[in-house]
């Protein structure tokens, strides 16, 4: 066997290599060019406004709640299949997280289950393109309009995923501010870091202050100014910018998002093949017309049937060089989320529920080989059937 093969990891070749080494050889390690030039880049991408990027999509998640400037003890909707971060933000702005049960067939958010999660004091919805398949936004989008309602998008896996009207995620053409991540196992990285897009210049000119601990020198913003030293603190927030090595890393891997995109579809394409057809396997759903980049791949499966439990499939592919992952523990089953909002009853989360009990996740990053894919597949059906 050859090298163990992860679940998911990193592309880094010479060019990013240089990218880097440009900067610490440059006078501006945080704060210079790459930052601009970065952003430039996900916004060309993407076809938004605005981009502003930050240290990692956790702190791009709290500071768009932030922005959002809702009150506290409202309510934002989320969904429990995803990382705690995407409901964290709610609380760290001191808001109250309420979940939505997920689809039986993309593990999206439910635009109905949202609906059902509505109260006057909900503000905001935070939908995840789990697995880099856009949500519904259309379905989200129209709610958000008849309640008065945000979108804060998180596009953490969804960075190159289209929606079904051909437009690329990241574009804002239905929620207020998208985020993405950057962190090593995601599509492009850039070491740790996130961005947020948005066409709203409020939010924008929020965002920017919010990314360095609420201060402006912005000329336009300031109440006076007396020289050039003079800066404002408008708003509280904490440091959350990216560095220029981190830019410049993120900007090379931006030129190959094309390149990347397209070598993980075929290696879904060669596991849909492999698995499609095999007893006790649902291979992942991707909707009609929707174009996902594929962060992850997601396996159901019926491990009653199988006979065999997830732990001991788990490390059978371990001790066979093969990492899996689950993609997520419901979030609201959390013990922090427990202790603060009470118990979790699965039966309110049956489609989440069943989801979990049966999800894993398998090897897909593009610098996997053909025959890394076939030992995978053959691994698997082998430990299964
Ligand atoms: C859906 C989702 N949102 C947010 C995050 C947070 O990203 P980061 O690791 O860049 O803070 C992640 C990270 O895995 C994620 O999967």
């Amino acid at each position: 066997m050859a090298e163990f093969i992860p679940y998911g990891r990193q592309w880094i070749d010479e060019a990013d290599i240089k990218a880097v080494e440009s900067v610490l050889r440059s006078g501006y390690l945080t704060q210079g060019p790459r930052i601009e030039g970065f952003e430039n880049s996900i916004k060309s991408a993407v076809g938004a406004k605005h981009c502003v990027v930050v240290s990692n999509a956790t702190q791009a998640l709290h500071i768009a709640v932030s922005a959002l400037e809702i009150g506290e003890g409202s309510e934002g909707i989320t969904t429990p299949i995803t990382f705690v971060a995407s409901a964290n933000c709610l609380i760290t702005n001191g808001l109250v997280p309420v979940f939505a049960d997920i689809d039986a067939q993309t593990y999206n958010i439910s635009p109905h289950e949202i609906e059902k999660g509505i109260t006057p004091r909900t503000r905001v919805i935070i939908p995840v393109d789990f697995a880099g398949q856009a949500v519904d936004i259309d379905a989200i989008k129209e709610i958000a309009e008849r309640h008065k309602l945000f979108i804060i998008e998180d596009a953490a896996h969804a960075i190159g995923s289209k929606y079904a009207d051909g437009k690329a995620v990241g574009c804002c053409h239905k929620s207020d501010m998208t985020i993405f991540s950057f962190h090593p196992v995601k599509t492009i990285t850039s070491g740790e870091g996130g961005a947020i897009t948005t066409n709203n210049d409020v939010l924008y000119k929020r965002l920017l202050k919010l990314r360095t601990i609420g201060i402006t020198k912005d000329e336009q913003e300031l109440s006076k100014n007396p020289g050039p030293w003079y800066y404002e603190v408008q708003m509280l927030g904490g440091n959350n910018r990216m560095t220029d090595i981190q830019a410049a890393l993120g900007s090379s891997q931006m030129s190959k998002l094309d390149s990347f995109k397209k070598r993980r579809r075929e290696i879904v394409s060669m596991y849909n093949d492999a698995f499609s057809d095999k007893p006790n396997i649902t291979v992942p759903y991707e909707k009609n017309g929707v174009d996902s980049c594929f962060h992850l791949y997601v396996l159901q499966l019926d491990f009653d049937k199988i006979g065999k439990s997830r732990k001991q499939v788990m490390e059978e592919l371990r001790q066979k060089g093969i990492g899996t992952q689950v993609h997520y523990i419901p979030v609201n089953s959390q013990p922090y989320y427990v202790g603060k909002y009470g118990e979790y009853r699965p039966k309110e989360y049956p489609v989440t529920e069943s989801y979990y009990r049966n999800c894993l996740s398998i090897p897909l990053f593009p610098m996997m080989s053909d025959e890394d894919v076939e030992y995978v597949e053959k691994t698997i059906i082998s430990a299964i059937t």
